[in-house]
């Protein structure tokens, strides 16, 4: 997916992809990670997720990436807070106490960036993209990611020749197959295949199954 397509979702306010509340999966499973309240918690494709609040109200330093300045302004406007803007690195960054949202590419990314990091919360961001670009995000997170980081994965798996991505179908055997490598991996939790929510049922997408997985970074 390039970055245009992403740019002229938010442009456009084409947001189908965005909760008006807290993952309901965050909060019954982060609790299940083992990350302490002092240690960061790195949202990646961040868009505006009101998941990053409830991150920070555990305690969390938040550090979101997100391609689209829009979003990113949207994030803090919502909360109610002023956001800092400055440069770190290659990024434009938006900062406010205990959020900092670095507006670039995640692929941009480098460990010292993710230095503090000790939780990841993924909804939406694997599943957002293409099969060629997935392999690429997981190598990159293997990368950035401290050793001993653990993840909150979560996917979905339906018939793709019924719905075009994104989200794409993301089967447990690819999650393995990209993160296996580097990270341990317990699968939390599986729901469905299910009824799909209206919006895909009218992209023609009869089932839908949910994946909720925990991914721990391997010490190098
Ligand atoms: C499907 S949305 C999910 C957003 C968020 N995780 C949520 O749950 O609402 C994917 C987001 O990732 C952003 N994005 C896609 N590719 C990116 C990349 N390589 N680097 C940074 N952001 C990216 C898009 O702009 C979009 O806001």
């Amino acid at each position: 997916m390039k970055a245009e397509f992403w740019h002229e979702r938010w442009e456009a306010n084409q947001l189908g992809f965005h909760q008006n509340e807290v993952n309901d999966l965050l909060k019954r499973h982060w609790k299940t990670l083992d990350v302490a309240a002092a240690e960061t918690a790195f949202v990646p494709l961040c868009g505006k997720s009101l998941d990053m609040r409830w991150l920070r109200e555990q305690g969390h330093p938040v550090l979101g990436v997100e391609f689209s300045p829009i979003a990113c302004r949207d994030f803090f406007a919502e909360a109610g807070t002023q956001a800092r803007q400055g440069t770190t690195g290659q990024f434009k960054s938006y900062a406010s106490e205990g959020y900092e949202l670095y507006c670039g590419d995640f692929f941009d990314l480098t460990r010292k960036d993710l230095a503090e990091v000790g939780g990841v919360f993924d909804r939406g961001s694997l599943v957002a993209l293409p099969p060629e670009l997935r392999r690429r995000y997981a190598t990159h997170m293997a990368e950035i990611l401290p050793d001993g980081a653990q993840i909150l994965l979560l996917t979905v798996d339906y018939d793709q020749s019924e719905m075009k991505g994104p989200p794409h179908s993301v089967p447990d055997d690819e999650v393995a197959s990209l993160f296996e490598k580097s990270f341990t991996l317990d699968r939390l939790d599986q729901k469905g295949p299910s009824d799909p929510p209206p919006p895909f049922k009218a992209r023609g997408l009869s089932s839908i199954s949910e994946s909720i997985c925990r991914l721990e970074r391997r010490n190098r």
